[in-house]
């Protein structure tokens, strides 16, 4: 098997920044020690109110780190007009709720497939690996191979809370679908990744899905760092990656 890459998210050390309108925690020393504890890649996601990553935070990454950096935003026009300024590695849509805590669902790129698709062509122009944050829902896996994506990034926080509330044999069939969805955006030539809500305990069987190539993981990783710091929990997380894919 190919080796699994894991990308740090470093959203929520800014939202612990804004929380005392500081300048500290930095997001770009939290993502240059990551690269240093071997992520390969940072993840940042500029949402529209701004809650935890700004604006200024996203070309001092860029500047800033020497692993891809992966731009997570919605699909709006004044987050396209950014990135093509930025130009980073990869940009990943996401759903964008303002009164919600976290990425829900996923994207839903079947309804709204021709906007999607003129969406993402100067993005590809510029040389950004473009990605979609879905369900494992064929529909959505085969709207996002048609209108070109390079990348899906199957939504594992629905498997990671029914693991948390002890629903095991619920989060068995989900991670079924979680399979079965990487096998088939796989066969469709899109590059698998997978991320939301994962842990040090639920990893394992993600990381063991073979088509899946990238991990994306932040608010486990950053509340950890409390107890462990930064660079021990993400040597731990990618041992336990490396274990599941061995
Ligand atoms: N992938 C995507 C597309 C996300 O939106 C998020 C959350 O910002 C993550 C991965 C990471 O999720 P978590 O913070 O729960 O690890």
């Amino acid at each position: 098997m190919e080796k699994l890459r894991l990308g740090v998210n470093i959203d929520h050390v800014a939202t612990l920044r804004n929380a005392r309108g500081a300048a500290w925690p930095d997001p770009l020393r939290a993502a240059m020690l990551a690269e240093a504890a071997g992520a390969d890649g940072i993840t940042a996601h500029l949402r529209e109110d701004r809650r935890h990553i700004r604006d200024a935070d996203m070309s001092a990454l860029m500047a800033g780190i020497s692993v891809p950096l992966n731009f997570e935003c919605a699909a709006t026009e004044e987050m396209a007009a950014i990135a093509l300024r930025l130009r980073p590695h990869a940009v990943c849509l996401v759903p964008e709720k303002r009164e919600e805590r976290t990425t829900e669902g996923g994207l839903d790129v079947a309804g709204d497939e021709n906007r999607l698709a003129h969406y993402i062509t100067p993005l590809r122009e510029a040389g950004c690996r473009v990605s979609m944050f879905i369900g494992h829902d064929e529909r959505q896996i085969r709207a996002s191979a048609r209108i070109g994506a390079a990348v899906v990034e199957l939504h594992t926080g629905h498997y990671s809370e029914l693991l948390a509330d002890g629903r095991d044999t619920e989060a068995e069939a989900e991670l079924d679908a979680l399979r079965r969805g990487a096998a088939l955006a796989h066969a469709l030539g899109l590059e698998v990744h997978a991320g939301h809500g994962l842990t040090f305990d639920n990893v394992g069987p993600i990381a063991a899905i073979p088509e899946v190539r990238e991990l994306n993981i932040g608010h486990f990783l950053i509340g950890e760092a409390v107890f462990m710091g930064l660079g021990s929990a993400i040597e731990e997380m990618r041992r336990r990656m490396d274990e599941a894919r061995a």
